[in-house]
């Protein structure tokens, strides 16, 4: 059950032992805002300026709302029941293990980060391993979201590429980086397979537009929709994350169930039960009142570290926006890791100035547990750590870098889930998008468009002379180019 309580929870008891979580019969995840709060952390959201949420909320439901009967919003409609082309997509995976030892996903920004983060979060690290033991049938999932040449020289030299499926994400089409992938794979692909080459291609794509489609359409290629309503911020229970993650034995049945289930929670109109609107306003009162605009997010968690990069990217290009008035708005999210940033981010955290949120992610029951032998009795620093486990000492290291930061005057709020599990994820992913959503309304922004990025994309265009873009050429020309100052 999910509720949004203000009160701190008592210390979780951590168990021994390495036995396999099962999943959850149903899903828990609770948000607490004690410490946003003025009463918990000095100086921070007041009573008077949270009695203004409701209102904010029932205005921020009211864009919603109209987005929705828009058919903007389609990442909610992929977590529906029975979705169009489910089972096509399992039936076609399904032979994938024993065909491919490999895949490798050609893909950048949101067409890369749900992947990497939930094959983080749902298969343990050893899967991926090169030693074909411990892959218990299932191929190797690779993503190759960046173009530096280094990475992508080591992977293709490595992998047996008749043994390899190669799955192209693009929602547009014809992002420069994923196509410039594209050709060197399928050069490669050519000339080891010849004419089997087909067989090596997953294309998945916007249905109707882009250059990615047309080759679909005029080679017979494999491929799967990103539907044309959702952006690929948004798109990770699509095609383009289910499609990966099914192929490396990720439970998606279980991923979309929990992101429904999130939905009921996250569509009430009641903000005191609505966990998304919550997250949303609190952040947004932060940011706007208190000069908090930077937001952290730090699960205490390393399955899920990637996880924050996936939500960084959703925060950060939904949320960095001009605003129709020409006032540039938006937070800056942060990823960090529990406890290892406690070595690292957290002095700043603490000391630097008070112009962040923080997240905490705490996932209260892992596979296994660790325990700490009694050892050393007579050294102080070592013996009161014997009789203790590892999670034990990851819980509390979490609450005592909350209740410091509260004592510092620096807000901060705990994600709860129960496990990290399928259908944990897809309810944290859904209730996140909200989120966004509930954020881009109350900033006065659209959280689902990124003009700011094609300035660059032009300019990368012109430089590479592309046939249709002769007035960015013109632009690039003219524009000043400072002389290097070297020193
Ligand atoms: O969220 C977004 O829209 C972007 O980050 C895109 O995912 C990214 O630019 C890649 O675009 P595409 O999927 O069209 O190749």
């Amino acid at each position: 059950m999910i509720d949004t309580p203000r009160s701190i929870p008592d210390a979780t008891h951590a168990t021994t032992g390495a036995a396999p979580l099962t999943p959850s019969s149903s899903m828990s995840i609770e948000i607490d805002y004690a410490y946003m709060f003025d009463g918990a952390t000095r100086g921070a959201i007041s009573d008077e300026a949270w009695s203004t949420a409701p209102r904010h909320f029932a205005n921020a439901r009211a864009v919603f709302r109209r987005q929705r009967e828009s058919d903007l919003l389609g990442f909610i409609d992929l977590a529906a029941e029975n979705v169009p082309g489910l089972n096509l997509l399992h039936r076609f995976v399904e032979g994938i293990g024993g065909g491919f030892d490999d895949l490798v996903v050609l893909g950048i920004g949101g067409s890369a980060l749900g992947n990497i983060a939930l094959r983080s979060a749902l298969r343990s690290p050893r899967w991926n391993e090169w030693d074909d033991q411990r892959r218990a049938g299932k191929p190797r999932m690779h993503v190759l979201e960046n173009i530096d040449p280094t990475s992508m020289y080591e992977l293709l030299d490595r992998i047996n590429i008749e043994r390899t499926l190669f799955i192209v994400i693009s929602k547009s089409g014809g992002t420069a980086e994923t196509m410039a992938q594209y050709l060197i794979v399928r050069e490669r692909l050519e000339n080891a397979l010849g004419d089997r080459h087909h067989n090596h291609l997953v294309f998945i794509t916007d249905p109707g537009k882009g250059a990615l489609r047309a080759l679909a359409l005029a080679e017979g290629t494999v491929t799967f929709d990103i539907p044309a309503n959702v952006g690929g911020r948004f798109s990770v229970l699509s095609p383009a994350g289910l499609f990966p993650l099914a192929a490396i034995g990720v439970d998606i049945r279980a991923l979309l169930a929990g992101a429904r289930e999130m939905i009921t929670r996250c569509e009430s109109d009641d903000l005191s039960k609505n966990p998304a609107g919550t997250f949303a306003l609190l952040q947004w009162l932060a940011d706007t009142q208190l000069g908090c605009h930077n937001h952290i997010m730090m699960p205490y968690s390393d399955p899920l570290r990637e996880f924050s990069a996936w939500w960084v990217q959703l925060w950060a290009e939904s949320l960095g926006k001009v605003r129709p008035d020409g006032t540039s708005v938006g937070p800056t999210p942060i990823p960090a890791l529990g406890v290892t940033d406690q070595h690292s981010q957290v002095q700043l955290f603490m000391e630097g100035p008070r112009d962040k949120t923080v997240t905490f992610i705490n996932v209260k029951k892992t596979p296994v547990d660790i325990a700490i032998p009694k050892l050393h009795e007579a050294v102080t620093e070592l013996a009161y750590l014997g009789g203790h486990t590892l999670k034990e000492l990851l819980d509390v290291e979490r609450r005592a870098t909350a209740a410091a930061l509260a004592q510092r005057g620096k807000p901060s709020m705990t994600i709860h889930l129960d496990q990290v599990d399928a259908q944990h994820v897809g309810g944290l992913i859904m209730m996140l998008e909200y989120a966004t959503i509930y954020a881009g309304a109350l900033y006065g922004i659209d959280p689902l468009d990124q003009p700011g990025v094609e300035l660059g994309k032009k300019f990368t265009y012109a430089q590479l002379n592309r046939p249709d873009t002769e007035a960015a050429r013109g632009e690039w020309a003219a524009l000043a180019k400072p002389e290097p100052r070297l020193v």
